[in-house]
């Protein structure tokens, strides 16, 4: 029998790439779970240190091992004076995901045993990067405000120290459960395009750093996680409630992708859209600026008349980026705060598939010229 020939597929839609125990998405009903957990719940009753726990270990943590990991995640963010040092030496003009992905570069060249491939250094690198990541990012900001940087808070949570690292004041009890909120819900996605990417890189026995710097890397653009600054900007060239359809009626004449809608894998609302339009309704009633937010709502509205029986509905992006707005936090750092949170599932994967690796060799079809003479230089 001759073998089949293998079949394309574009954006390898429908291909399976892995098996995982971690993430699970139900796109037709919009669930999602991590390890058998449901989003909600996490984010009703969970913390940013236990999703963490819950994907690196694959279990929740007792009380006392949430305490140890806060600690070691505490100790790590403590040790932040050279990466002070290095984030200082960025240009200002340079762009947060741009800085974030050459730091973690620059972790690896400073981790003292670069050899060391135990699960156990793995580990340590994972927290250790993990709580390296809001530092760079708030450090950075800083910087280039012309302001110096805030060491970490021994007390404050991952989420709450990074707003205070941003802006050198301790968060209110709303904002640092909104930005823990916030964590969680980005913390995992299954198999998107900036976990496969660190998979791939991961998968030639490479280094955890090589596959992060990869992760980042892929988050960056507009189609993944760079679609919460560009809702943001969608939103500020509309202006008003009173534009949206207008604006709308011009995107789908040009064939302009909507930011903020569709998605791969959910065929209906995403689950975390839900959450942050909850939080961004909330936090946009407190500071009496409900601009952006009516804007989304009326987007929201439109689209689903123009394409929701497309199965194309509001994604994690669509309000996360004006509850970040609403935070204070400047918009190019968006994509930052949501690398900060997928730093616990790409570690996670990747940890994960070392348990069991095979390198990434896809195939491709080919569709050029068939063998043929080479012509030499002069004859050309
Ligand atoms: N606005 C308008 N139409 C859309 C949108 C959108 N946001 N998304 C998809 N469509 C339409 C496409 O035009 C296409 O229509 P057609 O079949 O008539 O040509 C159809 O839906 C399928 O779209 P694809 O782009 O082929 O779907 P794909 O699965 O490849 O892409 C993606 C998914 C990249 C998320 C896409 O929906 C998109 O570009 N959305 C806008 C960017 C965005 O919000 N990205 C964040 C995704 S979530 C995340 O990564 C964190």
């Amino acid at each position: 029998m001759p073998e089949a020939a293998p079949s394309f597929s574009p954006g390898l839609e429908g291909v399976v790439a892995a098996k995982s125990r971690l993430c699970q998405i139900d796109g037709t009903q919009g669930k999602l779970y991590y390890l058998g957990y449901a989003i909600e719940d996490l984010a009703e009753h969970s913390s940013f240190e236990e999703v963490c726990f819950l994907l690196w270990r694959e279990r929740l943590p007792r009380a006392r091992e949430l305490e140890e990991l806060r600690g070691q995640l505490q100790e790590y963010r403590q040790d932040c004076r050279d990466l002070f040092d290095f984030v200082g030496r960025f240009p200002h003009t340079a762009r947060p995901m741009d800085m974030l992905r050459t730091c973690v570069s620059w972790l690896g060249c400073r981790d003292p045993h670069p050899g060391d491939a135990s699960g156990e250094a793995n580990f340590r690198r994972a927290v250790a990067v993990t709580a390296h990541f809001p530092t760079a990012v708030a450090a950075f900001h800083r910087f280039r405000e012309k302001q110096s940087p805030v060491p970490p808070h021994a007390r404050l949570s991952h989420a709450a120290n990074f707003l205070y690292m941003l802006t050198g004041k301790q968060p209110s009890d709303l904002a640092a459960r909104v930005m823990d909120v916030a964590l969680i819900l980005h913390a995992d996605h299954e198999m998107n395009a900036s976990t496969f990417a660190s998979l791939v890189t991961a998968s030639t026995m490479s280094d955890l750093y090589s596959a992060l710097t990869t992760g980042v890397g892929t988050l960056k653009g507009p189609l993944h996680g760079g679609a919460n600054e560009a809702v943001v900007q969608m939103l500020e060239k509309i202006g008003s409630v009173e534009n949206v359809e207008s604006y709308l009626s011009e995107a789908f004449a040009q064939k302009k992708k909507i930011m903020g809608f569709g998605h791969r894998v959910y065929k209906t609302y995403d689950p975390r859209a839900r959450i942050f339009k909850r939080y961004a309704d909330e936090l946009s009633r407190a500071d009496g600026d409900r601009r952006f937010f009516e804007i989304n709502e009326r987007i929201e509205e439109l689209m689903q008349k123009r394409v929701g029986s497309h199965g194309i509905y509001p994604n994690v992006d669509f309000y996360s980026g004006i509850v970040y707005r609403s935070l204070g936090v400047a918009s190019d750092l968006f994509t930052p705060i949501f690398s900060i949170a997928r730093a616990a599932g790409w570690t996670a994967h990747v940890l994960e598939s070392w348990q069991k690796n095979r390198i990434y060799r896809p195939a491709s079809v080919y569709e050029g010229p068939g063998p043929r003479a080479y012509v030499p230089l002069d004859e050309r």
